[in-house]
């Protein structure tokens, strides 16, 4: 396989498991020496690291809640310690919320847009005096086409992941003359744990499957390929965009 990333080093958050530990592995494969993240799970965490190693790439993996300032610095810290830069970061750690807009409390409010948003906050604050430095730098939100229109029940994960696509261009205009691209991946409808217990209703999993143009589920790794995407040289002119992966989901409102 081609090396786009040989000797780079990528900060993946959320790598336990789903779309985290698919880029984690595209990374690796193609020559990235990695730092991983993740808050729960941590045997799955363990499980990516291994399989980083595997694939013959170096892996630093931390437990971090990516709501917490300090544990982030100290976790950007010990990735720079270890490698001495970063080029790339994949802010994809994030959270589900299916509670109805009236019964959403001051704390699912927060776990959901901390989680999502302020995430995005304090990576892209860690990394990017490095990146200006060097005059080099990646960085990938993974956001959501629920970040682009809204369904019932979703309400702050909408709000979340449209607040991280729109920083994500901020950003984008806010590091204007530095060679760093900042850019978002939307997935649609993906076999990961967190749908894993709606796509295993089959009336549901029917139900969504009507309404993808493509009709099928998406897998992590074919959202990972658009982020290693973005990373590579081929998208340098790609800046602040949101780069919709959903088999054709958000073009429709039809169905079977
Ligand atoms: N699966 C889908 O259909 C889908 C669709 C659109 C967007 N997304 C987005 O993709 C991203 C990855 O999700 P996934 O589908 O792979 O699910 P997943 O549950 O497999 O992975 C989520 C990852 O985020 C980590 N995480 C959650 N909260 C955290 C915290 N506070 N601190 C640190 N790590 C935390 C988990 O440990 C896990 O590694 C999320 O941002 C999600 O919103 C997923």
């Amino acid at each position: 396989m081609e090396s786009r990333f040989r000797e780079q080093v990528a900060i993946v958050t959320g790598a336990s498991s789903g779309i985290g530990r698919a880029a984690a592995l595209r990374f690796a494969r193609e020559g990235a020496r990695l730092a991983i993240c993740a808050n729960r799970n941590v045997d799955g965490l363990e499980q990516t690291r291994r399989a980083v190693e595997d694939a013959g790439a170096e892996c630093l993996a931390l437990k971090v809640d990516v709501r917490e300032r300090p544990a982030i610095d100290t976790f950007v810290q010990s990735t720079l310690e270890r490698y001495g830069t970063v080029d790339i970061l994949v802010n994809n750690a994030g959270t589900a919320q299916f509670v109805p807009f009236a019964h959403i409390d001051d704390n699912e409010y927060e776990r959901v847009m901390d989680t999502n948003v302020r995430s995005v906050f304090y990576f892209c604050q860690a990394v990017l005096p490095t990146m200006k430095t060097n005059n080099r730098g990646k960085i990938v939100n993974v956001t959501s086409v629920m970040g682009e229109v809204a369904a019932q029940g979703q309400s702050i994960y909408n709000a979340s992941k449209g607040a991280a696509k729109v920083l994500t261009q901020a950003i984008a205009v806010d590091v204007s003359g530095y060679n760093i691209n900042v850019n978002a991946v939307a997935p649609g409808m993906v076999v990961t744990n967190l749908t894993e217990r709606m796509l295993a209703n089959e009336a549901m999993q029917k139900w969504f499957t009507s309404r993808i143009p493509q009709r099928r589920i998406g897998q992590p790794d074919e959202i990972a390929g658009a982020v290693a995407f973005l990373c590579s040289p081929d998208a340098a002119y790609v800046h602040g965009a949101t780069l919709v992966v959903d088999g054709g989901m958000l073009c429709t409102r039809d169905s079977e």
